[in-house]
């Protein structure tokens, strides 16, 4: 498939309710509770019916838990999965494990403690409250807020104040949170017999293998990396996601722009790319070396695709891939 780009514009910035910067590589870290709902539904929706006796759930780019636990609230027969989350951010995996979260009215998840849009909202809210206790505030920083616009203060007192919660202990249960990064996922050892999974997540993460910082060309004007070989990566990456999967298993993407719209690296042929900038020399990849990847031998199959905020016509990609051979 090949992309044309008529009006590409950067993301709309949103509150998040872990806002945090990984210091080592400046990239973020940041994630909510229920985010892309239509997704995380179907990909429970597919495990549950191709594995209805269980199988191994593997969530890279996991983030502090709130994809792995959000995820086990909308499954049916949650007891019969083992659910690892995974993140290569050891702050996000210390902050999984102590298992307190946050929720900011104006972050993306601000609908479970504040005024709700609409009946699925309600549900959502509904079934977080079923999950999660809410405590009071403790004591510790929970160090989520990296925007002052978050804790302003008249006084003592907050003009917008968090509410916080903890997972209860039958959601934790088959929950493992462990420091892991995804392109050492052959080395993860499982206890179902052939140590493959039923399920991949790496959402909102390829732009961080691949160092597609499209802030850098959109908005900031940094220089983006055009050494790295993209194709090269995501290749490498799909081969290995491949053989961690059992048949029907699935591969779940993230729906950031950054996922699905690349910088051409120096590799791709001029012929192959759409330019963006001409006085800074970027180009962007005319065809999505991710969907590349997993087109590749007719391993994966499409199975869901959806709206990509961003690309000015409101193109449809695919975000649930399953393998099929
Ligand atoms: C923007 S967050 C996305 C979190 C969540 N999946 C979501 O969609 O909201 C990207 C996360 O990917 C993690 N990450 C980046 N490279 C990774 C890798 N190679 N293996 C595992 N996690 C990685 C980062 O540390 C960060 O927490």
């Amino acid at each position: 498939m090949k992309i044309s780009i008529n009006a590409i514009r950067p993301h709309k910035p949103v509150f998040k309710s872990y806002n945090k910067i990984n210091s080592g590589n400046g990239l973020s870290a940041s994630t909510s509770f229920y985010l892309d709902i239509p997704v995380l539904k179907k990909s429970v929706e597919i495990i549950e019916k191709e594995f209805p006796k269980g199988s191994d759930i593997l969530i890279y780019a996991g983030s502090n838990g709130e994809e792995a636990l959000s995820i086990k609230t909308l499954m049916k027969n949650p007891e019969k999965y083992n659910i690892f989350s995974m993140d290569i951010f050891k702050e996000a995996i210390d902050f999984a494990k102590r298992g307190i979260y946050g929720i900011h009215p104006l972050a993306e998840d601000g609908f479970l403690i504040s005024e709700k849009q609409n009946a699925e909202e309600q549900k959502l809210s509904n079934i977080f409250h079923k999950n999660f206790t809410e405590i009071r505030k403790p004591k510790q920083n929970i160090n989520n807020l990296s925007d002052f616009i978050y804790d302003i203060k008249f006084g003592d007192k907050e003009l917008f104040s968090q509410k916080f919660f903890k997972p209860n202990d039958s959601l934790k249960r088959n929950i493992e949170f462990l420091e892991g990064d995804i392109l050492n996922i052959s080395k993860l050892h499982l206890n179902s017999a052939d140590n493959k999974a039923g399920a991949i997540f790496f959402r909102n993460a390829l732009y961080h293998i691949t160092q597609n910082d499209l802030t850098g060309v959109l908005q900031y004007g940094l220089t983006p990396n055009l050494e790295l070989n993209k194709q090269q990566v995501l290749d490498n990456l799909i081969e290995k996601v491949h053989r961690k999967l059992k048949i029907g298993g699935i591969f779940v993407l993230g729906r950031h722009l950054q996922e699905h719209l690349y910088i051409a690296d120096k590799s791709v042929p001029l012929k192959d790319t759409v330019p963006v900038d001409n006085k800074r020399g970027i180009r962007y990849m005319a065809y999505p070396p991710h969907i590349k990847a997993l087109s590749k031998n007719g391993c994966f199959k499409p199975l869901y695709e959806d709206i990509i905020h961003g690309f000015g016509n409101n193109i449809k990609l695919p975000l649930i891939w399953q393998k099929i051979k």
